[in-house]
Order: structure tokens, then C-alpha cells, then sequence
């Protein structure tokens, strides 16, 4: 139950592993919001983690109870690597991921407050809807405290891969852990752009099935939020992206070569100054942009679809933080 996944976060809110002789570093990760539908299952998750040495659990609630409210916020963040975002509210249905803006611009922007002053070296991940502008809130509100790193930066947007990567497989027979779908563009509805002909390994579909895929993919957020009936959108299955996304960070930042994800960063690929493509990861963060590859005239529409979406919500959240902070 939730009481009882509550508790064992308890136990868990500062959890410290031995690193002996695997010779990577140790890190601690910090999740904000981790008492919510997602931030439960996920730092969970993140327990599991050889690379997690410490896991700084904070929310506003009550329930975790070694960093409740905004008091304890600087002494969460104080040396953490990594820092997870996934505060805020979810969606009804009938609400689109914009609706959530007026109530979580205000949270994601105070929370980057907190990281600005107390880890600005961290990497920060951005699970907050909606993405296309929580991103620029911070990178924003990072620039305003001279801590603005874009390859620091990333709105995850690994549950739309781990969806296409699920479809295509239910589709082709194949088995999921081997397929991998890109994903390009920013995180709500049109803006979702899977690029299914770069596809690993490669599949092919009839144009009608494909297209029936493509938009399945773009609007399987609402299919959950709707399936929900009230109770908010996806917690598990993004608990299990989320992980899957700080987990190739946490590698990247340990030394492994080669850890590439895709991920919405500050981007000149397009002329969105924002946008999701695939990312090398190193050390420091997005070592190399792998930008949008070869597209199939279907996904070189979806790209232009999704443009004038994808600009107003970027350009929405600049303007708030510019107009408020
Ligand atoms: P939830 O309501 O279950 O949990 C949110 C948690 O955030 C709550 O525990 C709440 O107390 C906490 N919170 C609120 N304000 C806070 C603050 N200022 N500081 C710290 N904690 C704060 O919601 P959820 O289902 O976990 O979803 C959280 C967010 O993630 C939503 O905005 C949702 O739209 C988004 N989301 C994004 C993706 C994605 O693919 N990027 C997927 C699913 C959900
Ligand atoms: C998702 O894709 O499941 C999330 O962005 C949550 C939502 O509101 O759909």
C-alpha cells in the first residue's frame, strides 16, 4: 500500500552503500518529490543502484521524514550529483499537460531556486510536466544565478521510448529489451515525434500501421490518464523510465563510454531552441548531440507539426520566468 511504501521510504531517506572494490565513484542522487506516485516507486528503484551511494529523499508531505519542506530543502541537495525532479502535480483527464503550467512552473522554478545556490554542478533531470516548458523555467532560472549549464540539463523524456520500444515489440514479436525506437521532439501530444524507421532493429510497417502506431505513442499519456479516471497519469512505468534515464547518467558520469539517451536539452538541431534528439552522455553531461539522423517523409511532417506546439511552449515558460522572477 502506499502507507506501507511510505514507511519503508522512511527507512530508506538516507542510504549510504559501502563502495569497495568496484572503483566507482560514489554518488549521491537526490529526488524531489519523492513522495508522490512516482517518486515512491522511483527512488525505490534508485535503492537498488550500485551507483547510488547516498539517496536524499525530499518532499513537502510528511511522510519522508528526513527532508519535509522547504527548511531541509538546501541541506537535500547539499553534494548531490544528480538531481531528480518529479514535484508537481498530474493530470485529470480532459487536461492537457499545459493546464498543469499555472501550478508547476511555480514548483519546478523554486526547487531549481535550491539548486542553483546549493549543488549548481549537479545534473538535473526533469520529470515535472509539462517538460517542453519546465525546462526552460530552469534553465532560465539557472542562467539568473550564473549556474546555467546546458549540458547539465535534461527534461526527461525516456517513457515515450520505453512506450515505443513496447508497442513496436508487441508488433513485431520481438523482445523488448532489445529494441530500441527513437524518440525526438518535445514530451505532449504532437510534439512526441517517434522515429520509427531508426528503429534498432530495424522493422518495417505498412504507412496506415504506422501511423495508428505513431499516434498510439503520442497519446499514451492520456490513455493512462484517462484509464486513471481521476487518479493522475503514469507513476510506475515512469518510476521505471526515470531510473532507466538517472542510471545511464550515473554511468556516464562514472566513465562509461559510449551511454547514449535521448532527452530534451537546449538544442540547436532545429530552430526550437529546445528539443529532444539523441545524446552522447560523458562525464560533464550531453558530450555530443546526435541530432535528428535520416527521417522518412512521414516523420519530416510530424517534425513540422509538432514545431509551432513545441516553440509556444518554450517560449511560455522563458517568458514566466523572465515576467516573475
Ligand atoms: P503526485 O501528485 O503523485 O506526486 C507529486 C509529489 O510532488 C507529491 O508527493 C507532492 O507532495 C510533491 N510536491 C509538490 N510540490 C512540491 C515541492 N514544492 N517540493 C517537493 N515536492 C513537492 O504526482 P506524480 O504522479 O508523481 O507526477 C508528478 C509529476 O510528474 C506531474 O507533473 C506529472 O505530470 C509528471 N509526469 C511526467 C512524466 C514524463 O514523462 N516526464 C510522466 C509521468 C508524470
Ligand atoms: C505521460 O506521458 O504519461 C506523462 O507525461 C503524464 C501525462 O500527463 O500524460
Amino acid at each position: 500500500t502506499a502507507a506501507m511504501a511510505s514507511r519503508a521510504l522512511n527507512l530508506f531517506t538516507i542510504c549510504r552503500r559501502q563502495f569497495g572494490t568496484t572503483g566507482s565513484l560514489a554518488s549521491r542522487v537526490a529526488v524531489l518529490g519523492a513522495s508522490g506516485g512516482i517518486g515512491q516507486p522511483l527512488s525505490l528503484l534508485l535503492k537498488q543502484s550500485p551507483l547510488v551511494s547516498q539517496l536524499a529523499l525530499y518532499d513537502i508531505q510528511a511522510e519522508v521524514s528526513g527532508f519535509d519542506g522547504p527548511a531541509s530543502l538546501s541541506d537535500c541537495l547539499k553534494g548531490s550529483r544528480v538531481v531528480v525532479i518529479p514535484a508537481g502535480v498530474p493530470r485529470k483527464p480532459g487536461m492537457t499537460r499545459d493546464d498543469l503550467f499555472n501550478t508547476n512552473a511555480g514548483i519546478v522554478a523554486d526547487l531549481i531556486t535550491a539548486v542553483a545556490k546549493t549543488c549548481p554542478k549537479a545534473m538535473i533531470c526533469i520529470v515535472t510536466n509539462p517538460v517542453n516548458s519546465t525546462v526552460p523555467i530552469a534553465a532560465e532560472i539557472l542562467k539568473k544565478h550564473n549556474a546555467y549549464d546546458p549540458r547539465r540539463l535534461f527534461g526527461v523524456t525516456t517513457l515515450d521510448i520505453v512506450r515505443s520500444n513496447a508497442f513496436v515489440a508487441e508488433a513485431k514479436g520481438l523482445d523488448v529489451s532489445k529494441v530500441s525506437v527513437p524518440v525526438i521532439g518535445g514530451h505532449s501530444g504532437v510534439t512526441i515525434i517517434p522515429v520509427i524507421s531508426q528503429a534498432v532493429p530495424s522493422v518495417s510497417f505498412k504507412a496506415q500501421d504506422r501511423e495508428t502506431l505513431t499516434t498510439r505513442i503520442q497519446n499514451a499519456g492520456t490513455e493512462v490518464v484517462n484509464a486513471k479516471a481521476g487518479a493522475g497519469s503514469a507513476t510506475l512505468s515512469m518510476a521505471f523510465a526515470a531510473e532507466k534515464f538517472v542510471d545511464s547518467v550515473l554511468q556516464a558520469i562514472d566513465g562509461k563510454r559510449g551511454v547514449i539517451e535521448c532527452a530534451f536539452v537546449e538544442s540547436t538541431v532545429t530552430e526550437a531552441p529546445y528539443f529532444s534528439t539523441p545524446l552522447l552522455l560523458g562525464r560533464d553531461g550531453v558530450e555530443e548531440n546526435l541530432g535528428l539522423g535520416n527521417l522518412i517523409e512521414f516523420e519530416a511532417k510530424l517534425l513540422q507539426a509538432a514545431m509551432p506546439e513545441l516553440q509556444q511552449n518554450i517560449a511560455k515558460g522563458v517568458k514566466f520566468v523572465k515576467e516573475r522572477y
